[in-house]
């Protein structure tokens, strides 16, 4: 088996506030594989773009990681303990570097002032020993692969001259003109119209067989992940609560709360059926529940509510890959 290019293992991050110390993410550990698709899942507040960003170091400046958190990157000739980067020259690595990252608002990728061009170029002279004329040889072959039209013009032009699917293809041109080994795409087709969303999907899927590079792909929407991913993580309220492949979380949900989020996708048998929410709302990050972090939601604990309530479930395997923490899994295991 080759070893993950990334491992995060016990992450463990809050924020310092005035209202006090927020769990964002608690006890988190995944790894991606080279080549592989993992897909975030979770509702809005559940911790991903903080996940996300612990394996850039972008977290802001009052993030508290907890010291057992580790997140190790695996490139050809070394390892690289990622929280312990230090000097702004060895975070380039993990910024722009080896990792790269597209957003949900492409807007927030570019430089209102400087060409599309200009930005690529200097992205690449930074990450590589590219000359400018090199760079802008690549930038424009990049600008052309991922189907920008007249892309020698369009080179020249800025971001708010490109409608809003050019510019969130110019994103990932310039993400991926680096080669980085893993794109994090947080959400990306969120603000996207779905035919140009279904455009956007195949476009990263043939990047990464052709880069043969890894994806962390963010999104709240489980239909999404379906189409994308090889990988599933289900995290809600800072903790992973499932994780399998597509086809085991999506066939097969183990925990209360995937089969929630499963139960809210518009079924495409029945369009007018209601569509069913995940009931209640996520408690606050500075009041989690005790015991299992889902219990205030969960309509399923049934006889086993008070164990919910009082004891932290620990994560059950099904099966080598598919794991879930949920008493439910824990008790057919033990039967
Ligand atoms: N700089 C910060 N200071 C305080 N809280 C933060 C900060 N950044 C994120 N958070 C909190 O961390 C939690 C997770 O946020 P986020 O990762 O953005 O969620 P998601 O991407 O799943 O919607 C939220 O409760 C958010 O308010
Ligand atoms: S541990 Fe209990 S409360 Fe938590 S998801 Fe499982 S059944 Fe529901
Ligand atoms: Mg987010």
């Amino acid at each position: 088996m080759t070893s993950p290019l990334i491992s995060v293992k016990d992450l463990t991050l809050r924020f310092k506030t005035d209202e006090g110390l927020v769990t964002a993410v608690n006890n988190v550990s995944f790894d991606i594989a080279p080549g592989e698709i993992l897909g975030l899942v979770g509702e809005s507040g559940s911790g991903k773009s903080v996940t996300a960003k612990a394996l850039m170091m972008l977290n802001a400046e009052n993030s508290v990681y907890d010291d057992a958190s580790r997140i190790t990157l695996r490139l050809d000739d070394e390892e690289i303990d990622v929280l312990s980067l230090r000097r702004p020259k060895d975070m380039m690595v993990v910024r722009g570097g080896a990792i790269s990252m597209i957003f949900q608002e492409p807007m927030a990728s570019f430089a209102p002032a400087i060409s599309i061009g200009d930005q690529m170029i200097e992205q690449l002279m930074i990450h590589s020993d590219m000359t400018k004329v090199q760079a802008k040889e690549v930038s424009i072959e990049m600008l052309t692969r991922v189907g920008i039209p007249e892309p020698a013009q369009r080179f020249s032009q800025y971001a708010f001259e490109f409608s809003g699917g050019m510019r969130q293809r110019a994103m990932i041109a310039m993400a991926l003109s680096t080669k980085p080994r893993l794109l994090i795409a947080d959400e990306p087709t969120t603000a996207l119209d779905v035919t140009i969303q279904a455009q956007v999907i195949e476009l990263m899927k043939d990047l990464v067989d052709e880069f043969h590079m890894s994806i962390l792909f963010i999104t709240h929407d489980l239909g999404v992940i379906a189409q994308t991913a090889d990988r599933v993580a289900v995290m809600y309220l800072g903790n992973l609560v499932e994780t399998g492949t597509v086809r085991q979380v999506i066939n097969s949900p183990a925990h209360p709360y995937t089969r929630g989020l499963l139960n809210s996708l518009p079924k495409l048998d029945d369009l007018e059926a209601p569509l069913t929410p995940v009931p209640g709302d996520i408690p606050s990050p500075l009041d989690r529940p005790g015991g299992c972090v889902f219990h205030t939601r969960c309509q399923e604990s049934g006889n086993l509510a008070e164990k919910c309530k009082t004891q932290i479930p620990q994560y059950s395997t099904d099966s080598a890959n598919h794991h879930v923490a949920c008493h439910l899994a824990t008790e057919v295991d033990q039967a």
